[in-house]
């Protein structure tokens, strides 16, 4: 069922888990977050964003194909905006049907970020959907940013964000960033802050660049109040990878059946994932919050 991500991330910050929030772009990439979620037992969140919308899957084709497999499906599935930055954009998701929406005002200067982001909330709350905001910024593994200490989340900063913006979960930098790390580095997390994020504000906390960043530190993060991560590389390599190794098996093959090797490998994927975060065999929310579900 389509639910909002406030409904999973409510239970996922009550029972200290975390639930997979995926980019996808096409029918198989999505049939392969909604079966893993299904065999899993499993609260998933399916993202796209902005440029991913305009390049492969307009958002009003995306909510067909994913409200079509999450009313087949018991667990509860949310649809999001990933990375919103344009007003139009995060509008746009929302007539749509989408039931969550990310603005993205992180690379503004703290005010406007504040502006940006009550503003989409508050919209967005009127029409009954939930809303992630950033603050601090996470950047791109490949710049560096991972490691760039004045990008992280600020305690005092984050308190009253969330407090003059009323967002239903917060996206924070601790460390990691998004993409490739170099060589395949594991950055190191600052598993200090998180906690003291975590105890200050109480909510389902985001963490964005969920690809290379290490089981330890992905386990950890976890236990310390990360309720919702972010993947997208490392989806995409495994269905890449997998559809490589097909045709390179068997050159004649038929590309309906890559395809299906690249969906098969993203599907299991997202089962280990899930297994690790801990959302694997969480669907049995309240009835309250089923209720909530979004025509
Ligand atoms: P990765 O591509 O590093 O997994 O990051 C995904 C992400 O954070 C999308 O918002």
């Amino acid at each position: 069922m389509l639910v909002t991500m406030k409904n999973i991330l409510e239970n996922a910050n009550d029972e200290n888990y975390a639930v997979m929030a995926i980019n996808c772009t096409n029918m198989e990439q999505a049939k392969a977050i909604v079966g893993a979620a299904n065999e899993e037992n499993a609260p998933v969140i399916i993202n796209i964003s902005p440029r991913q919308m305009k390049a492969h899957c307009e958002p009003e084709l995306l909510v067909k194909i994913v409200k079509h497999l999450a009313e087949k499906v018991p667990v509860p599935v949310a649809l999001n905006l990933d990375h919103g930055i344009e007003y139009e954009d995060c509008i746009r998701v929302m007539e749509a049907g989408f039931s969550s929406v990310m603005i993205d005002a992180s690379s503004f200067e703290y005010e406007e970020n504040v502006r940006r982001t009550k503003l989409i909330a508050r919209i967005a709350h009127d029409r009954g959907l939930s809303v992630e905001g950033e603050l601090g910024h996470v950047g791109v593994a490949v710049n560096g940013d991972d490691g760039k200490l004045d990008l992280y989340t600020d305690v005092e900063q984050a308190l009253d964000f969330v407090k003059r913006t009323g967002v239903d979960c917060l996206a924070v930098a601790i460390g990691t960033a998004h993409g490739n790390y170099p060589k395949n580095m594991i950055p190191k997390l600052d598993f200090e802050r998180l906690e003291e994020l975590k105890n200050a504000l109480k909510m389902p906390l985001v963490l964005h660049g969920g690809s290379g960043a290490g089981e330890e530190n992905i386990r950890k993060a976890v236990s310390l109040g990360i309720n919702k991560i972010n993947v997208c590389t490392d989806l995409f390599k495994h269905g890449r990878q997998a559809m490589a190794d097909a045709i390179q098996a068997n050159p004649k093959i038929d590309y309906m059946d890559v395809q299906i090797e690249g969906q098969n490998a993203m599907q299991k994927f997202i089962q280990d994932y899930m297994k690790v975060i801990g959302s694997s065999g969480k669907y049995n929310f309240s009835s309250t919050s089923l209720a909530a579900e979004v025509e």
